[in-house]
């Protein structure tokens, strides 16, 4: 759903990449560098995830996991495509019981099983790449930091758009003080499409966590890494204004909007909806600051006073984000550094979604304070 939009694939081989935020590993390995990794659900996003895994050098897929058999064959298959072997698994549990072999796990089932997957992941010793958010809860947000912290593993969690190589120029020349002090974001995710009618689990926020929680997320994360640390209070609004009980049975959102204030009197403004027209208004995520402004999707910047954007130095540019981070949490568990999406960071993101689904549906002020409490 999310995979090949406006941060579009590039098929380039992957050891002709330079890059971003890390991937030092990008040279010839030797077959004891090698990762022996398994894919835990190869759905959607756990096929776009296998695929760029297959293309990172130093990697190979030796098991593949879905209790859905066609689709654990058709991930066998590409492995298979690939010029490897991968076992194929209904249980991830017995899967790791047996394959003492396997390092490291890439993990995208569905949102409501993340807590309990990573943990049982984390628990017998392997580094994890895995999906977003961390937990639908604050409590489950905190045992999975906990989990990582504990096992010392390698975790990186599935905000991939920072390793987009437009949005991560963007961010380091926001970071290098490029716009000066950083006085607010504004963000537009406006898509006609909805979210997959065939996924029912999207369409039930107890499952899903709902719209900010489950996709806005990606943008929230952005927002809060380009001002640095965590929000004070949230508030807004939303619900279903268009498709009321459609899918039969929906209890997600179809639109909302949402103020997150941070310190100092920063804050973040983000309108997400599905009702907008092909081509209207789409996505942006704009960063505006005390000298100027960055648009990190396009990864330009203006000066505040001048007409006429900038382009920003983009190493790697055009590759897929998916890729890019990928390659990066290679490079952290082959080398033992954080990852920038590690688990820290991802508890934040994950609490600041929760956060304002909490105002929007108690109609009220939600405050940080309230969910680390
Ligand atoms: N980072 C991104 O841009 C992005 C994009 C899309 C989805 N996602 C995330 O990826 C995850 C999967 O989303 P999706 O769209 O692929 O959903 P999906 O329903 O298409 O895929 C989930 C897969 O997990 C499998 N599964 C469920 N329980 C399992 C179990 N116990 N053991 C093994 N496999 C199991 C399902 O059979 C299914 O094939 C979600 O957490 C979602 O939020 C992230």
């Amino acid at each position: 759903m999310e995979n090949c939009t406006r941060r579009t694939f590039l098929s380039v081989p992957a050891a002709a990449m330079a890059t971003v935020g890390a991937p030092a590993i990008l040279s010839a390995q030797s077959p004891s560098d090698t990762l022996r990794v398994a894919c835990v659900g190869t759905g959607n996003r756990g096929t776009w995830l296998l695929k760029n895994v297959l293309k990172v050098p130093g990697v190979k897929v030796v098991a593949v996991c879905d209790i859905i058999p066609e689709r654990v064959a058709n991930a066998a298959k590409l492995v298979a495509d690939a010029g490897g072997s991968a076992e194929t698994y209904a249980d991830f549990r017995k899967m790791l019981d047996q394959r003492k072999d396997i390092d490291a796990v890439v993990l995208a089932t569905p949102d409501w099983t993340h807590k309990d997957f990573d943990i049982a992941i984390l628990e017998v010793g392997k580094h994890l790449y895995a999906e977003k958010p961390m937990a639908l809860t604050p409590a489950d947000c905190k045992a999975v930091a906990a989990e990582v912290k504990r096992s010392g593993k390698i975790a990186q969690f599935g905000f991939q758009l920072r390793h987009d190589p437009a949005t991560n120029a963007a961010e380091k020349f926001i970071h290098d003080g490029g716009i000066g002090r950083v006085l607010m974001c504004h963000g537009i995710r406006h898509s006609g499409e909805g979210l997959p009618r065939t996924t029912p689990w999207y369409h039930d926020r107890t499952k899903s966590g709902d719209m900010i929680v489950d996709q806005g997320i990606h943008i929230l994360d952005l927002f809060r890494w380009a001002i640095g640390g965590h929000p004070l209070r949230a508030y807004g609004t939303g619900g279903q204004n268009l498709f009321k009980n459609e899918p039969p049975g929906r209890t997600c959102m179809d639109g909302y909007s949402v103020i997150y204030e941070y310190a100092n009197g920063v804050y973040i403004n983000f309108s997400h909806h599905y009702y907008d027209p092909p081509a209207f208004t789409g996505t942006t995520e704009n960063v505006f600051g005390s000298e100027g402004s960055v648009d990190l999707v396009k990864g330009v910047w203006q000066p505040r006073e001048k007409r006429g954007q900038i382009k920003l130095d983009i190493p790697n540019s055009g590759q897929d984000s998916t890729y890019m981070a990928l390659a990066s949490w290679v490079d952290s568990v082959k080398n033992n550094k954080q990852p920038i999406n590690g688990a820290e960071s991802a508890m934040e993101t994950t609490l600041q979604a929760l956060m304002g689904t909490k105002a929007i549906y108690e109609k009220r002020v939600v405050t940080w304070d309230e969910m680390i409490a």
